[in-house]
């Protein structure tokens, strides 16, 4: 760590692990659900807890950004935050209005739009939080040196905030509402947010694999590229049956069959970074979170995503568990794991210990994403049975619920292993302590230590 404000990210990590353990036993109490044994249900309804792990998910992704942004927009721009008070203020601000948004759930505060179920009025104080967010970030980035990785970034971050607002406009008629509803939820995971990913992968493989920064940020160049030139259009594969004009099957299908493109570039630069890199980077388990969020995005987001992107499969998978599925590794490989990788660098550069290459990191990186893979497959087995049953030999919604049950106890089994992965992570984590200043050191001094 250069710079003594790079330490907020710390609370921001903090609160994104602390978010994702809840987010997790609400996805038991879900399989559980799922199982016949849906016992909470009188607290926690299905659609009570599915809100919550959905929302849950978002808002430790988001968190998990910012404290990102706040790492390395100093380090890039090479001096210290705009306003460390300020991002104090906004840290606990953020943390409040996604504590009583969840809370608000479990009363019956929220909205029927999947993914956008906060009320509108605390969408205005997440609008505020976020304008925060931006000065502060937009502020240090502008008084110092600018760099590729570091604007890819920040745009990034600026979009996501801008294509939260369509979702924040009023429709009485369902059918518009849920057209503008995909500007946020689709333009966001398969556009801006993908603009983030290849920035912080781009930081942590400058970083991590010593190759030149102008080499990395010409990859990167071509991943914007390609995820604007397929991922907008790309939204069609929303339109295809919701009432709107039929030249969506066309568009749709043709763009977001291109999008797997932008996860598979990111796939081959982060691999060619690597056999190019120098290899000397102590910290491997980082390295390791860096490579394996660019393959597993491109399976989960990529290959899975293009699994029910045409037209004529989507018009038999639509809102089923297949949909669960690649949700499921999508998020998992790309954003989740991203933000693993990112504590993984930061953490022994924060807190001056250098814990990062041990036994318990490397078992939490193996549990965590084969229980992934698993719980995925569990997933598509029951998605592909729930199709065939429900859709095509008409049984109803709850006959099939109750034959698709006995994937739920795989579904257990390989989430009680992916959930011991995390635990492993959070109990590291939690053994780097707090950061200090007295970690304040360069990234040379830091490489030599090479210490175990
Ligand atoms: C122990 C771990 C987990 C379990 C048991 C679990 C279980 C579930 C279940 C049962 C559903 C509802 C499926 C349905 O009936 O529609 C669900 C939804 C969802 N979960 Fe998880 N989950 C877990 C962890 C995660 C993680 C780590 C992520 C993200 C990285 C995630 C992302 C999602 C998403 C995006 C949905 C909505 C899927 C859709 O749109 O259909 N879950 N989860
Ligand atoms: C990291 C990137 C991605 C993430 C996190 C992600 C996640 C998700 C989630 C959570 C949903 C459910 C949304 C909802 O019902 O509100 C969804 C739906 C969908 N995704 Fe993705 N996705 C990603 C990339 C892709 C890509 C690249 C493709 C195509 C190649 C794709 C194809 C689809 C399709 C067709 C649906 C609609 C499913 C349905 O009709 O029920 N996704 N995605
Ligand atoms: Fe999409």
């Amino acid at each position: 760590m250069k710079y003594k404000s790079q330490k907020i990210a710390y609370q921001f990590f903090l609160l994104a692990m602390l978010l994702f353990v809840l987010q997790i036993i609400y996805g038991f109490i879900m399989g559980f659900a799922h199982m016949g044994y849906d016992v909470l249900h009188d607290f926690i309804p299905f659609n009570t807890a599915v809100t919550t792990h959905k929302n849950l998910l978002v808002v430790w992704i988001l968190a998990g950004f910012m404290g990102s942004a706040y790492y390395i927009i100093p380090d890039e721009s090479g001096q210290e935050l705009w306003s460390v008070p300020l991002a104090k203020l906004q840290f606990w601000s953020f943390a409040i209005v996604g504590v009583v948004a969840v809370a608000g759930f479990h009363v019956g505060w929220w909205e029927g739009r999947k993914f956008l179920e906060i009320p509108r009025p605390l969408d205005y104080l997440v609008a505020g939080n976020v304008i925060l967010f931006l000065v502060i970030i937009l502020m240090t980035l502008l008084k110092g040196k600018q760099t590729t990785t570091s604007w890819v970034l920040t745009m990034g971050l600026v979009f996501a905030a801008l294509l939260y607002l369509p979702g924040m406009i009023y429709f009485d008629n369902i059918a518009v509402d849920s057209f503008f509803r995909w500007w946020v939820v689709h333009l966001w995971v398969e556009g801006v947010w993908e603009l983030i990913m290849g920035g912080i992968l781009a930081y942590l493989l400058i970083k991590l694999t010593g190759v030149d920064r102008e080499v990395i940020e010409k990859w990167l160049y071509v991943v914007v590229g390609l995820t604007f030139i397929s991922g907008i259009l790309g939204t069609g594969h929303h339109y295809y049956y919701t009432g709107g004009p039929s030249y969506w099957l066309m568009i749709g299908g043709i763009f977001s069959a291109l999008e797997p493109l932008a996860f598979l570039a990111m796939t081959i630069f982060a691999i060619q970074m690597y056999r190019k890199g120098n290899k000397k980077h102590p910290n491997k388990l980082a390295l390791y979170w860096t490579l394996s969020t660019a393959i597993v995005s491109f399976l989960g987001a990529g290959l899975l995503g293009l699994a029910h992107t045409l037209p004529g499969v989507n018009l038999y998978t639509h809102g089923t568990l297949v949909t669960a599925m690649h949700g499921h590794l999508a998020f998992w490989g790309a954003y989740a794991s991203l933000i693993l990788a990112i504590i993984s660098y930061s953490m022994p550069l924060m807190t001056g210990r250098n814990i990062f290459d041990n036994r318990i990191g490397h078992l939490a990186f193996w549990c965590s994403n084969i229980g992934m893979i698993a719980m995925t497959a569990a997933f598509a087995a029951a998605g592909v049975a729930q199709v065939y049953l429900e859709r095509i030999a008409g049984y109803d919604f709850m006959t099939t619920a109750i034959e698709i049950q006995p994937h739920f106890f795989v579904l257990i089994v390989a989430a009680t292993l992916f959930t011991t992965g995390i635990v492993l992570f959070i109990i590291n984590f939690f053994k780097f302590g707090k950061p200090t200043d007295e970690a304040l050191q360069t990234e040379e001094a830091f490489e030599a230590l090479k210490t175990v």
